[in-house]
């Protein structure tokens, strides 16, 4: 199958420009666009076949429900069952934005979109072209991140190039994305809801809102723990993970980036491919031809944002082993944490 990749100015665009995106979510295809948080692999959510479709051209486990995308309130009523107060406070804060939450789902909603479960995942993306799109073509659209399974979420179109070049119809290039990582999901099904997967949203935030609220435990775990099985059947998988050998390394920066040094030279010693993920403060202190900066330690948002750019580049550059700095678990951080976590295997050091 051709892929036709269509640039589109977020900024600017006219609805026309997307009438051939519509057209063929309309007609059961699949199409990826960007979003605030990802690029999306969308395609209609009312429909068994174009979710097949989508699993398929991801190469996902069949048991990982989907995400459905809606771009105005009154949609919400049309997939979810039933609408709590919460609910109802949540949108308001955080519609639309980087928030998924999870309801019992109608009938109209088939079991292949949300992986066999009966509740459905559902959000309202900011992007302009999202939004456009899901007005546009008049459907609701389920969309995972347009990335292959296993590998990192794209953050920018390129991205979703590399992985899905030939197995859908369309990729619209909104250039790279705001945030960075997914959205934060969280569980209204329960009588206090639960996150199941950190996001930009994070914890403090959604209690401002609704007062209480928990967190999965399996997100907060310092290592996968075989009695905690996570909420979100995605969460369960060994997302983000470059190819190579990652290990966090954890502590005092000084005392890190000595550590990260010496590691460095004992795997160049051995004519291992090896490479650092720094930030703009401490590059210029490793003995490494490969160290590359994530974003600024004063600004969580940029760590964020050139998180999955840069695991990307890893495997590019056929990194063997890859030393980690680590960020603080507060804010932002504990999803920038929960993801690099991953994409390490849990594999961290303490010095
Ligand atoms: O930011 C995002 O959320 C991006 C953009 C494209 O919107 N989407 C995204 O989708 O990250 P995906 O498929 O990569 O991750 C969806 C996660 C998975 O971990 C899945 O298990 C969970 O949401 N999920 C979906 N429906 C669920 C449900 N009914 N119950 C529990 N978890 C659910
Ligand atoms: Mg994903």
């Amino acid at each position: 199958m051709e892929t036709v990749v269509k640039k589109i100015d977020p900024e600017y665009f006219q609805d026309i420009e997307l009438q051939k995106a519509c057209q063929i979510l309309q007609t059961g295809g699949l199409v990826a666009f960007p979003t605030e948080t990802v690029y999306g692999l969308g395609g209609n959510a009312l429909s068994a076949e174009a979710s097949d479709k989508i699993y398929h051209a991801k190469g996902r486990p069949s048991d990982n429900p989907l995400i459905v995308h809606i771009a105005d309130m009154e949609d919400l009523y049309d997939v979810a069952l039933s609408v709590n107060k919460k609910t109802l406070e949540l949108a308001k804060a955080f519609w639309p934005g980087p928030l998924t939450m999870i309801f019992p789902k109608k009938e109209n909603v088939p079991l292949s979109t949300t992986g066999g479960l009966n509740t459905v995942a559902v959000r309202m993306p900011s992007h302009p072209v999202a939004r456009a799109l899901i007005r546009c073509s008049k459907v609701y659209i389920a969309a995972p991140s347009a990335n292959r399974s296993g590998r990192p979420s794209p953050t920018r179109a390129e991205h979703v190039i590399e992985d899905m070049d030939g197995r859908i119809d369309m990729i619209l290039d909104g250039g790279p994305v705001g945030i960075g990582i997914e959205s934060t999901i969280i569980d209204m099904t329960e009588e206090i809801p639960v996150i199941l997967r950190p996001g930009y949203i994070t914890e403090d935030m959604v209690k401002g809102v609704i007062g209480s609220v928990l967190t999965d435990p399996a997100i907060v775990a310092v290592s996968p723990d075989k009695n905690i099985v996570a909420k979100a059947p995605g969460m369960k998988y060994r997302h983000y993970a470059p190819r190579g050998q990652m290990t966090i390394v954890e502590g005092d920066l000084a005392a890190v980036t000595e550590k990260i040094n010496v590691l460095v030279k004992e795997q160049e010693k051995e004519q291992k491919k090896t490479a650092v993920i720094a930030t703009e403060e401490s590059k210029e202190r490793y003995n490494c031809s490969r160290v590359y900066s994530i974003g600024s330690r004063k600004s969580e948002g940029s760590i964020a944002a050139g998180l999955y750019d840069i695991l990307r580049q890893m495997d590019a550059i056929g990194a063997e082993y890859i030393y980690a700095e680590s960020f603080a678990e507060d804010t932002l951080g504990q999803a920038i944490m929960n993801r690099m976590l991953k994409a390490a295997g849990y594999h961290r050091i303490k010095v």
